[in-house]
């Protein structure tokens, strides 16, 4: 949540800073900001406008700031106080020389702006981070970094801060706890962002903050440190896709190029790790089988859509396992006092690692003693650098707010974790395991054919965004791919949509079902475990005797369904527990296209930021 960027080097910065701010809009768009250094005089030039990039962007071709080689941006998600220019961020000190971007919230922010006031600052925002602009000035002696590290012991929470001084020409301070931020180090210039995208189409060469870490940039040069001054570690390491991985590519937004990417991003998070005889490769994951072996309880963590990933998890690993899995989100996980000790392997999913949710559950888990494996899609971030083991999973950078092909991977990740965990263990499923290997690689080609045959879903789509209300039902692990579904259009269309276990439709939600209430149903393989099958027909035609129009996705050959379905969407054969990696796709694509049709802003839904970074 929030973006930040900050440049030093030999560019106009406004130019890198506000390039850089357009790729980190997806965290977001609530105001934008920026401050320059000027190069008459090292003053600084500031503009900072609500609502999205754009605005700045107008503004500042209205009212252009003179020009300079150091600055900073932000691209804000509103916590304390609401989206005004105000409180839009850079936020300044009483005589305008210090400038600051802040991702997080200061905790104590409350007593210190009483503190601040009463020494006779002027405070003009409703923010938390317009204190650290007050204490940033009081505290510099002609060292920022040494400025920050003073005032970064006096703040709790969470925070990325970044810095410049009028009187410190040529530098950009930032500091780093829990939130994300990472270095760019180019040839005679410096960057400094929440994510790489921001300024990875200068350089490739990236340094990971630790906790509590503050850092110095100069043109040529990059410190760290630790809040006490003590220099400290960094790991340096090269960022392997490149500038177009985070751009349109040609689509209208990026959640259809990332939809569309799909079968690449599954078929890389599988590569390397299946072997020629078949058997699962998870060597990076430096958990030694003798511990895996004694595993008597898994736990996954995480949030929203990577908590779908997770319960469709748990009927993986305790099917192929026989390990007994409790899936939870993160939020509600460390307050009710969980039961864990060395024997529990906790599992935190996360696309960004960065979500404050799971990493402070992650962080519960490890102070009871528990193993923690995180599958994460972001390399370097918080969550894995936390964890005890981490299984990446290979989406490439997901920019849309709504996530898709980071799901899809998440759910490979988890198989495979089940799949390796099953394996490392000899279960019973022995030969089971083996044939699902085998079905598992082909999963990049089955998503590209549901890719091929989406045409008809989006004129369905586009038929219903009249519609005030979608249900989604669903069995067994189709019933998380519903909660999927239906978070989809929540978070796209605005619509309300819910998702349920289609057996517990009796238990109340079917008052719900009017005449020509549109229902998604996710209908599981007809073969293996066909009961769950036979069950979900009988909900199907339960529904549409109360009138529902029932829209039905359902593998090719399932003809028991066809005579019950308004509309029918086929999906390949696929064994039950991987079904998910195909019928998750049309319901991605309908959310897509019915927000599309409704005039909404697909990549970046109304409230919400892609990067999660408080609890
Ligand atoms: C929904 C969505 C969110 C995220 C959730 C967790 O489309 O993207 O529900 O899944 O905020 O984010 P990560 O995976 O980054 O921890």
């Amino acid at each position: 949540m929030c973006g930040i960027v900050g440049y030093v080097g030999g560019q106009p910065a406004l130019d890198v800073v506000i390039a850089g701010l357009k790729r980190l809009e997806y965290r977001g768009y609530d105001s934008a900001g920026v401050a320059v250094q000027t190069e008459s005089d090292g003053s600084l030039a500031v503009d900072k406008r609500a609502g999205k990039l754009a605005n700045l962007e107008k503004s500042l071709a209205d009212s252009p700031l003179p020009g300079g080689a150091t600055g900073i941006g932000h691209t804000r998600w509103a916590t304390h106080g609401g989206p005004t220019d105000a409180n839009a961020h850079p936020h300044l000190d009483d005589a305008g020389r210090v400038a600051v971007v802040h991702n997080g919230i200061i905790e104590n922010f409350a007593a210190l702006r009483a503190e601040i006031a009463e020494r006779g600052h002027q405070l003009r925002s409703e923010t938390d981070t317009e204190v650290v602009a007050h204490l940033l000035a009081e505290e510099y002696e002609g060292d920022l970094a040494e400025a920050m590290r003073r005032v970064c012991r006096r703040l709790d929470g969470a925070f990325t801060l970044v810095a410049v001084h009028a009187d410190a020409p040529g530098v950009v301070v930032g500091a780093r706890r829990n939130s994300p931020l990472v270095v760019g180090r180019g040839e005679g210039e410096n960057f400094l962002a929440s994510d790489v995208a921001a300024f990875i189409a200068h350089t490739r060469e990236a340094v990971e903050l630790g906790q509590d870490q503050v850092v110095e940039l100069r043109a040529d040069s990059v410190t760290v440190t630790d809040f006490d001054g003590a220099p400290a570690e960094i790991r340096e390491y090269h960022v392997d896709w490149d500038a177009s991985a985070a751009e349109k590519g040609g689509y209208d937004y990026f959640m259809l190029k990332e939809i569309a990417e799909q079968p690449k991003a599954v078929a890389d998070t599988l590569l390397g790790r299946i072997g020629t005889d078949g058997r699962l490769t998870l060597d990076e994951v430096r958990i030694e089988d003798r511990v895996l072996r004694a595993v008597d309880k898994v736990v996954i963590v995480a949030c929203g859509t990577a908590f779908h990933a997770g319960m469709i998890a748990k009927y993986a690993i305790e099917h192929w396992t026989r390990v007994p899995c409790e899936v939870e989100l993160a939020s509600e996980f460390r307050y009710r006092d969980p039961i864990l000790d060395q024997q529990t392997l906790v599992i935190a999913i996360s696309q960004s690692g960065e979500t404050m949710d799971t990493l402070m559950a992650l962080r519960h888990a490890r102070e009871q003693g528990a193993k923690v494996l995180a599958i994460c899609n972001t390399n370097g971030s918080t969550i894995p650098r936390e964890s005890d083991a981490v299984l990446y999973t290979h989406a490439g950078p997901e920019v849309a707010v709504a996530s898709t092909k980071a799901f899809l991977t998440q759910l490979v990740a988890c198989y495979l974790v089940a799949l390796y965990l099953g394996q490392v263990r000899g279960t019973k499923w022995g030969d089971e395991i083996n044939e699902v290997i085998r079905q598992l690689a082909d999963a990049p080609r089955q998503v590209q054919q549901v890719l091929g045959t989406m045409e008809p879903v989006r004129e369905l789509a586009r038929s219903l965004a009249g519609a005030s209300s979608v249900l989604f039902l669903g069995r067994h692990v189709g019933y998380p791919v519903a909660l999927e579904g239906a978070l989809k259009l929540k978070e796209l269309a605005y619509m309300h949509a819910e998702g349920f276990a289609a057996g517990e439709l009796k238990h109340g939600p079917i008052a719900l079902i009017e005449p020509g209430l549109p229902v998604v149903v996710v209908v599981p393989s007809p073969r293996g475990r066909s009961v769950l099958h036979d069950k979900i027909v009988s909900n199907i035609q339960e529904i549409r005797a109360r009138g529902a129009r029932t829209i039905v996705i359902a593998e090719e050959g399932d003809e028991a369904v066809a005579p019950y379905a308004d509309h029918l969407i086929r999906i390949p054969v696929a064994p039950t527990l991987l079904q998910p990696l195909v019928s998750t796709v049309p319901l991605q694509v309908f959310a897509c296209e019915l927000a599309t049709a409704k005039g909404h802003e697909v990549d970046q839904p109304r409230n919400l930021a892609k990067s999660v970074t408080v609890e």
